[in-house]
């Protein structure tokens, strides 16, 4: 039986790994900062302080990103089950309460929507 016995929406030349490439998730991210509000996409796995720099929003990161610091700390409004486990370095910074994160280590893997800090 070929693939495409089974495949009625994707022509025959299609594989199911071209079917799952095309069709990957987009998470959006919202950010709400110095009185803006912006909706970008990201990668699956960026960090809120990765999607955010790439996107053009200030976003402190005194410590380069290295967990060390607090200043790209953020509140998330929508979405903290769309957001990887809070890891060592938040909980050695403090950061242990929702809805407060570190953006440099908190990965993204669906829809959310966050608060940055105005320092
Ligand atoms: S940039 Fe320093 S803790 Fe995130």
């Amino acid at each position: 039986m070929e693939l495409s016995d089974n495949c009625r929406f994707f022509p025959a030349q299609y594989s199911s790994i071209q079917v799952f490439k095309y069709s990957t998730f987009v998470p959006k991210v919202t950010f709400h900062y110095a009185g803006q509000v912006k909706t970008v996409e990201a990668q699956d796995g960026q960090t809120i302080l990765q999607i955010a720099l790439d996107n053009g929003i200030p976003m402190e990161h005194a410590c380069g990103g290295n967990g060390f610091c607090t200043t790209c700390m953020c509140r998330v409004k929508e979405g903290m089950t769309h957001l990887s486990p809070r890891n060592e370095r938040e909980e050695n910074m403090g950061i242990v309460d929702d809805p407060e994160r570190l953006g440099c280590q908190t990965e993204v893997q669906g829809d959310v929507e966050v608060e940055l800090s105005d320092w």
